[in-house]
């Protein structure tokens, strides 16, 4: 028999709160992350945090991360929310040279870089914030500017994104050359999350 005085506790969770967990989960995950422990003890730098579902899960598990975003409204928010939230671009960032342990980027720039020479401005620019052994992971799935600024044919450039193994394939090696023109080291890493294909996410290490 059900005894229905007992309090059911799945149901009284915040919806709103089990949503945010479950989008930042999946941030953490699709950066090759398994759990939040991995990110304790650093001194973290988060590019385009957006809405920062992943910033505000951290707090709840005693890790702060620094968000930003060039959308105000974003920033705004965030601070509202009590999270250490800048307004800046990616590009530029505001934060003195070798100040951060992990900069991350999930969605933002430089997957959604439109150019080149903007993936690079980008590695560039957070290579100069990440302290010596720090490390940039970054994702999920190819850099729009591999195709957008290749020498692809209008034939190819369609083809190239249909939702198929080797259109992604492609997608992808067209990534890696552009970010291995700038640090030959970065590495591309497969992981598997449950969908059709694997997604990709993308880590630099700063050794020097
Ligand atoms: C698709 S959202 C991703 C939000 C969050 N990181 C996530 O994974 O849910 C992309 C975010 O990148 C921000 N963005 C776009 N260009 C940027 C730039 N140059 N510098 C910093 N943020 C940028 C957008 O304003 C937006 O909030």
């Amino acid at each position: 028999m059900i005894n229905k005085n007992i309090p059911n506790i799945k149901n009284n969770k915040d919806p709103s709160l089990e949503k945010m967990e479950r989008k930042a989960n999946i941030i953490l995950n699709s950066l090759g992350f398994k759990s939040f422990d991995e990110l304790k003890n650093k001194k973290i730098l988060d590019i385009g945090s957006g809405d920062a579902d992943l910033a505000l899960i951290a707090k709840n598990n005693g890790i702060d991360i620094v968000c930003s975003d060039i959308d105000n409204e974003k920033f705004q928010k965030g601070v509202e929310l009590g999270l250490d939230y800048k307004w800046f671009s990616g590009y530029n960032i505001h934060a003195e040279s070798e100040s951060f342990d992990l900069v991350l980027s999930s969605g933002s720039v430089p997957m959604i870089s439109w150019k080149r020479s903007e993936v690079i401005d980008l590695l560039k620019e957070v290579k100069r914030v990440l302290k010596v052994g720090g490390e940039f992971r970054f994702g999920p799935g190819c850099l729009i500017a591999s195709v957008t600024d290749s020498n692809l044919n209008p034939a190819e450039r369609n083809a190239i994104w249909q939702p198929n193994k080797d259109a992604k394939a492609k997608r992808r090696k067209l990534s890696l050359e552009i970010l291995h023109s700038y640090d030959p080291n970065i590495v591309e890493t497969l992981i598997s999350l449950r969908t059709k294909y694997p997604s990709v996410y993308y880590t630099m290490k700063k050794d020097k």
